[in-house]
């Protein structure tokens, strides 16, 4: 059930400059939230920022009742939450949204695109780790970020858009060649990204899991901010999504 949780911040790390991995209190969300969930923070205190953000489920830990989160700071919202002191108190709507689920095939590979890959971290530690995953940065400014995946997902290949740091080109590159049939394919990302991969490979691969972004209000089915239109008619990202079947969304509607 999506609740709002007063929550203590109770580790923080700076990954690499404007990267940061956060650690919350929160028994309720730790015991309850699954790979692809997320959740919407802002400080528990003051009013800004008028909404909450949302930010994708790194891990969750029941036994110790804490969440963390693994975030770039774009602008206020998460400048606020990165600029947090240990023990400052946040409130933390979740875990909101569905989950990676039903892989039609044993085989998972996953594609990140940065920061998309919180949740795949967290998918990965259920099952056990990816047969493939890539990842793709920009440069070689995101080699702190791709470092730090790189040791808790060893199978990680790198890619970077200039060639400056892992191999050059998106990382949905590291498809291509690849006999897709047999492989469930989870991916997060920017939307442009899933797009390209659901375009290319839509048809050589019957399992695409992607999780998309969308500018969050509510959270909770509410206020209707964040549709997308797919298939089965407008749907939800918070609470229909965000993972869906690459088949079932209409990607040329999709605001990108
Ligand atoms: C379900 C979901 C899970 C997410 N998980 C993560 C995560 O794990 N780690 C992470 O770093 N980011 C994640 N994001 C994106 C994150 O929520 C935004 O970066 C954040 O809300 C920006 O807030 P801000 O106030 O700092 O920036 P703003 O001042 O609001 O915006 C700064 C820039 O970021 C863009 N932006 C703002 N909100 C979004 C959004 N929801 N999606 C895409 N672009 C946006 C704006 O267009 C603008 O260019 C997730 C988004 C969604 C919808
Ligand atoms: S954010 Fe309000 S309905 Fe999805």
């Amino acid at each position: 059930m999506i609740r709002d949780h007063d929550s203590r911040l109770a580790a923080k790390e700076e990954v690499s400059p404007g990267i940061w991995h956060l650690t919350f209190e929160c028994p309720e969300i730790a015991s309850a939230a699954l790979p692809g969930n997320f959740v919407l923070i802002k400080p528990a205190r003051g009013s800004a920022p008028l909404l909450r953000r949302p930010l994708g489920v790194l891990d969750a830990d029941a036994a110790k009742g804490t969440i963390e989160v693994l975030f770039r700071v774009v602008g206020q919202g998460t400048d606020l939450i990165a600029g947090g002191d240990v023990g400052q108190v946040f409130s933390v709507r979740g875990p909101v949204g569905g989950n990676f689920k039903d892989f039609r095939h044993g085989r998972v590979w996953a594609v990140a695109g940065t920061l998309g890959i919180a949740p795949l971290l967290f998918l990965r530690k259920k099952i056990g780790g990816f047969e493939k995953l890539f990842l793709g940065v920009g440069n070689a400014s995101w080699k702190g970020f791709a470092d730090w995946v790189q040791v808790r997902a060893p199978e990680m290949v790198l890619y970077s858009d200039d060639g400056s740091i892992g191999r050059r080109g998106f990382s949905i590159a590291g498809l291509e060649g690849e006999d897709l049939s047999g492989v469930s394919l989870v991916c997060c990302g920017p939307n442009p990204m899933m797009k390209a991969l659901y375009n290319q490979y839509g048809t050589s691969c019957d399992d695409i899991q992607v999780s998309l972004e969308k500018r969050m209000g509510c959270g909770y089915g509410g206020c209707y901010g964040c549709v997308v239109d797919t298939t089965t008619g407008r749907r939800r990202i918070c609470i229909d999504g965000p993972v869906f079947q690459a088949r079932e969304v209409k990607w040329d509607e999709l605001h990108l």
